[in-house]
Parts: C-alpha cells; structure tokens; sequence
C-alpha cells in the first residue's frame, strides 16, 4: 500500500513538473501564423516537437531568449543531439523564430 501511494505520488510530482515547463511556453496564435506565413499547425507542431526533442538534457529555452539568427545557429548546433532530420529542424525552427526576440 505504502509503495502504491509514494508511486502515485511521483506520477503526480512528475505530471505536474511536466506541465509547468510545457506551460511556459508561449503558444503560437492566428498573429504569429499571419505575421510568419506559416500555417498555424505548423507552429503548433513545432512547439510540441520542440518539447518532445529539445528537453531531454537541458530545460527548455524561452523562445524570446533569443533572436532569430541565434536560433537557426543552436538548432543546427543541436540537430545530431537531438536526432531530428532537416524537416523536423525546420518545423522547430519556425516555431521558435516565430516567438523570438526581435
Ligand atoms: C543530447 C542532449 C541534447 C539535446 C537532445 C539537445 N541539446 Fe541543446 N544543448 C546540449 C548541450 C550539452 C549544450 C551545451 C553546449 C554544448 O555543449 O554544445 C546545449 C546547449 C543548447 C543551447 C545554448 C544554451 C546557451 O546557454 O547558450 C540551446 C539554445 C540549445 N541547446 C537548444 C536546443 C534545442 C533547440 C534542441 C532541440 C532541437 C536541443 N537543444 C537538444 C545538449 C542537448
């Protein structure tokens, strides 16, 4: 029963960290998709691969940390980590050059 508990207890702990680090990141709208031209999925989908590919070893990085220029260099710096092909690079780069610093 004790282990039951302190189990569920982790899965809680966990969720609740993993939502709060997903939660930060700003959600792409209909005004990013407008002002990039790029379809509103494809921002959407390329929040959620840069959360399924890009925390694994280091936390998240705001999109507005940085400028345009400094993400396309980091993610071509991070593409072999993080085993993702050119188009997924692509699909990533645009959601995070979409939330930028200018
Ligand atoms: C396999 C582990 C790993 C994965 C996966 C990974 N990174 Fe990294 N990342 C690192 C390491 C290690 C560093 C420190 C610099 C270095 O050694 O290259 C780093 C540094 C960075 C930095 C620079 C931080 C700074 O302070 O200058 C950024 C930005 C970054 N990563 C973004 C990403 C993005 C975007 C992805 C997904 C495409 C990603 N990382 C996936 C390991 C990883």
């Amino acid at each position: 029963m004790y282990s039951k508990i302190r189990i569920a207890g982790i899965v809680l702990i966990v969720s609740v960290l993993i939502y709060r680090c997903s939660a930060a990141l700003i959600v792409p709208t209909a005004v990013d998709a407008q002002k990039t031209g790029t379809p509103l999925s494809t921002l959407v989908q390329g929040r959620e691969m840069y959360i399924g590919h890009c925390g694994s070893c280091h936390y998240l990085y705001l999109p507005e940390k940085l400028t345009a220029s400094e993400w396309n260099r980091e993610v071509n710096l991070m593409q072999r980590k993080a085993k993702i092909n050119d188009d997924q690079k692509e699909v990533i780069l645009k959601y995070l050059t979409a939330k930028s610093r200018n």
